[in-house]
């Protein structure tokens, strides 16, 4: 199969010198694009900066921006048999970028955000490929995951508590529940990013295979 997979956060720029994102070190996404790759699936990875080895085997487009993001997954997407939307996608932008380095004050400043465009909310409903979101979430994290299956049309997610300090975000170890639109269930209990990416490639190749 064909795998197209997001990793990283994004950037959103504020300035010449600065810019906004998020925690994201891209390990998960990385981790799950070489178990595609040991399992003989084809891949393509869309990263933002992050400090990970480059996955051999797979072909890397590197970009930095939300809207960077947007228009890669769009380009790709249609020659994917699977999609998995592992990047931490800035939810907002600056709503302007100064052209020129912005001067320190001593009066507070404030900086007007806009929203980004949402990636997956964004793709058409009658596709040919299988959709898996992640859902990032510090509280009632199987029930808001279940949510973002349903408003943002996927046929997978993977709920991932990111509010604990032994797995998750920056951590090299994970623990998930994935959540099949089929209303089918399964966790994957705190191990390596490595071995948790291996079993969900492994479930993702059977319930592409069952669709
Ligand atoms: N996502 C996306 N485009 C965005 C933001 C997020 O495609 N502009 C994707 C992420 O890659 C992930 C899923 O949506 O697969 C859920 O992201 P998450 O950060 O958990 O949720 P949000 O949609 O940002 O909602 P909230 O921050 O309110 O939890």
């Amino acid at each position: 199969m064909r795998f197209l997979i997001t990793a990283g956060p994004t950037r959103e720029p504020i300035d010449p010198v600065r810019y906004l994102s998020n925690r994201s070190s891209g390990k998960m996404g990385y981790a799950i694009a070489e178990a595609a790759i040991e399992a003989g699936h084809e891949v393509i990875l869309i990263s933002g900066p992050v400090n990970v080895d480059r996955p051999r085997g797979a072909a890397v487009i590197p970009i930095s921006t939300s809207d960077e993001m947007f228009r890669a997954v769009h380009q790709q997407v249609r020659n994917c048999d699977v999609l998995v939307m592992c990047a931490a996608v800035a939810d907002y932008k600056p709503a302007k970028i100064s052209k020129s380095k912005i001067k320190k004050r001593v009066e507070n400043m404030s900086l007007e955000l806009a929203p980004t465009r949402d990636i997956l909310a964004s793709l058409p409903k009658d596709r040919q490929y299988l959709v898996v979101g992640f859902a990032a979430e510090t509280e009632n994290v199987e029930a808001n995951a279940r949510k973002k299956l349903q408003e943002k049309n996927c046929d997978v997610v993977v709920a991932n508590d990111v509010s604990r300090d032994d797995f998750g975000m920056e951590s090299d170890k994970n623990e998930v529940t994935i959540l099949f639109c089929d209303g089918e269930k399964k966790k994957i209990s705190r191990a390596p990013k490595k071995i948790v990416a291996r079993e969900l490639v492994k479930y993702l190749k059977m319930f592409a295979e069952n669709v």
